[in-house]
C-alpha cells in the first residue's frame, strides 16, 4: 500500500507491505541507520524515535499507521548539540548502542517536562526507565541530563531567559 511519511522534516512515499514496521522503513529503505534495533519486542528502548514529539519504539509500530512527524537520531539537529555533549563528557555511552533511543527519550524530556522535574534525579531515573543500556550503569546518562549546560538547553527550548550562577535570571 502506498504511505507518506514524513521524517526529519522530509515526505516519503513508499509503497509497503501493510505489516511493515517503523524501524525496518527507517533503517532498510531510508538509510537512517542512528535509529537501533535490539530487541524488536517493544521492551528495551534502543529503537525510540519521536512521533510529533513523543517518545514511541519503532519497532513496535506499523509504519502505515504513523501520521505524525518522525524525527530520529539523525535529525535531532545543531540546537540539541549541548546533549550530545553532556553524554560525551559526564560518562553517558560506553558501546553506544542505546544512546540514539537515550538521547531521543532525553529530547522529549528537556522539550516537554516541567522545568523543576529536571532537576530532580528519581523522576528522571523513572522517566528513562523505558531504555536499557547493558553498559553505562544509567549513572552517567542520568549526570548528563542534569548537566548545566543541558539545563540551559532546556530552558532555552521554552524561550526562558537563561540563569546565571548565582540563580539568578539573566
Ligand atoms: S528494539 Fe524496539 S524496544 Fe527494543
Ligand atoms: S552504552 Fe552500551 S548499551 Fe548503552
Amino acid at each position: 500500500m502506498m504511505a507518506r511519511l514524513r521524517v526529519n522534516g522530509q515526505e516519503h512515499v513508499l509503497d509497503l507491505p501493510a505489516g511493515e514496521r517503523l524501524i525496518d522503513v527507517l533503517r532498510d529503505r531510508l538509510g537512517l541507520t542512528g535509529t537501533k534495533q535490539g530487541c524488536r519486542a517493544g521492551e528495551c528502548g534502543a529503537c525510540t524515535v519521536l512521533v510529533d514529539g513523543r517518545p514511541m519504539q519503532a519497532c513496535i509500530m506499523l509504519a502505515c499507521r504513523v501520521h505524525g512527524e518522525v524525527r530520529t537520531v539523525e535529525g535531532l539537529g545543531e540546537r540539541f548539540m549541548p546533549l550530545r555533549q553532556a553524554f560525551a563528557d559526564e560518562g553517558g555511552f560506553q558501546c553506544g548502542f542505546c544512546t540514539p533511543g537515550q538521547l531521543m527519550r532525553a529530547a522529549a524530556l528537556l522539550a516537554e517536562a516541567p522545568l523543576e522535574r529536571l532537576g530532580d534525579e528519581a523522576w528522571l531515573r523513572e522517566q528513562m526507565n523505558g531504555n536499557i543500556c547493558r553498559c553505562t550503569g544509567y549513572c552517567g546518562i542520568i549526570r548528563a541530563l542534569m548537566n548545566e549546560d543541558v539545563r540551559t538547553l532546556a530552558r532555552d527550548l521554552r524561550g526562558e531567559p537563561a540563569v546565571t550562577e548565582g540563580g539568578f535570571q539573566a
